[in-house]
């Protein structure tokens, strides 16, 4: 018999190995402090967790406050959403109707489509995740049927979410991918004078604090027609008039050339994502509903999802939601008179309090014991050096637990809001 083959891999976009090499050694440590793999009950009057398994850390019964939660504006617990929801099913009388969206579709989705296009000014694909949705577009952005014609070379952001990370292959297959430096408006610009047709992926507002240079992106799309393709999911609802997220809030005038993906899971409080569009052609909407991968081979909104868009949505249209940013921005302030961060100031939600990768799980776990639940990230998953508590802050978090957290924070060794400490000045 001839010798059997084995596959030596060309990992030009992704190394599992490596990934599973470096990220299972972090779980494992994270789960063996008691700072991965809780369940917990949760009880929406208080907002307060209550642990149902015990651990070695954490007995059963333990309660905590989720400080590492996305639903910024704690709309997914709002009366109105969950209302929404059980006034859907009851509508509707069917939570789903399985056939791809291209042949037969119940009207549910769509009615929350034209709502959240109205809420935007734009047009609006609905999906059941962001990451089924950029899993479908990025591909058609890669061939140039969503787009000018022209397969543009393709510009990922270095720091873009794996989200839009993971569809590198794929759009490889497709056209020419390149990864560029955060942000690095010179190159993205070069790039443009060499190919006849670019396109720039990266987050609107990043998972870590920061935003895109929209305006300076927007330049370069009047002058060379780079097509760009925002994730914006942790500033919708957040951020902006009807809580419009921070690309559409900055944009001065976006047309087919922007694309822009946001999650309803984050301060929406639902499920699902919207693909946010402007000036496509009708053919175009067709081209993304019958060749957008899973979002059209996979499962469309549940009646209950919709339903709760549809409530969340129209929270969005009253003063509440501007109340409630409002709320949020206060809490992000308080926070940041408390502890020192690199993102203090900002109205972005997260912070990172910096650690040492040799204490930062230990202060992770006095933390939660402390009872507030932050998640550590640390060497291997981040460089060296860059080891932290991730912080995220919501509108329903009160005044006392915000100062309660930030003095355990302070007492596991972040360093407290005001001047620069003197050796920092050094
Ligand atoms: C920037 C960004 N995009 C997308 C997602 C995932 O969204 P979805 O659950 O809708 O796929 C996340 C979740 O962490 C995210 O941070």
């Amino acid at each position: 018999m001839t010798e059997r083959q084995t596959i030596t891999p060309a990992h030009r976009y992704r190394n599992n190995d490596k990934l599973i090499g470096i990220g299972n050694e972090f779980w494992d440590m994270s789960e063996r402090h008691g700072l991965a793999g809780i369940v917990a009950d949760y009880d929406a009057g208080t907002g307060v967790l209550r642990a149902t398994e015990g651990h070695d850390f954490i007995p059963a019964g333990h309660e905590f406050v989720n400080f590492s939660c996305c639903s910024y504006l704690d709309l997914d617990s709002h009366p109105e959403v969950i209302e929404g929801a059980v006034d859907a099913l009851r509508r509707y009388g069917v939570l789903d109707h399985c056939i791809a969206r291209s042949r037969v579709q119940i009207p549910a989705m769509q009615e929350l489509e034209i709502s959240l296009g109205e809420l935007f000014g734009a047009q609006v694909v609905c999906s059941i995740a962001a990451s089924t949705a950029t899993f479908g577009l990025l591909p058609l952005i890669a061939s140039g049927h969503l787009g000018n014609g022209t397969r543009p070379l393709m510009i990922f952001d270095k720091n873009a979410h794996v989200s839009m990370a993971n569809v590198k292959p794929v759009c490889a297959d497709e056209t020419e991918v390149v990864t560029s430096r955060h942000h690095d408006l010179d190159f993205i610009e070069d790039m443009c004078k060499k190919y006849a047709q670019v396109a720039y992926v990266c987050d609107g507002s990043d998972s870590l604090g920061g935003y895109a240079p929209v305006k300076e992106l927007a330049e370069l799309q009047d002058r060379y027609g780079l097509l760009v393709y925002y994730d914006d999911s942790h500033s919708l609802s957040a951020y902006g008039e009807r809580g419009i997220g921070y690309v559409r809030t900055h944009h001065p005038a976006p047309d087919e050339r922007t694309i822009t993906v946001v999650t309803l899971n984050k301060a929406f409080g639902t499920s699902g994502a919207a693909v946010v569009l402007d000036g496509q052609s009708k053919q175009t909407l067709r081209i993304i509903e019958r060749f957008g991968g899973a979002l059209n081979y996979s499962q469309l909104l549940d009646t209950a999802s919709v339903g709760a868009g549809l409530a969340s949505a129209e929270i969005h249209r009253t003063d509440e939601l501007t109340t409630l940013q409002n709320r949020l921005y206060g809490n992000i302030e308080l926070f940041d008179s408390l502890v020192h961060t690199d993102q203090a100031g900002s109205t972005f939600p997260i912070r990172l309090v910096p650690m040492s990768d040799a204490t930062v799980i230990e202060a992770g776990r006095r933390v939660i014991e402390a009872g507030f639940y932050v998640s550590p990230v640390f060497f291997p998953i981040v460089a060296r050096g860059t080891a932290g508590l991730r912080v995220m802050m919501r509108a329903g978090q009160t005044e006392q637990q915000i100062r309660d957290l930030g003095k355990v924070l302070v007492e596991v060794g972040a360093r407290p809001a005001g001047p620069p400490a003197a050796e920092a000045l050094r």
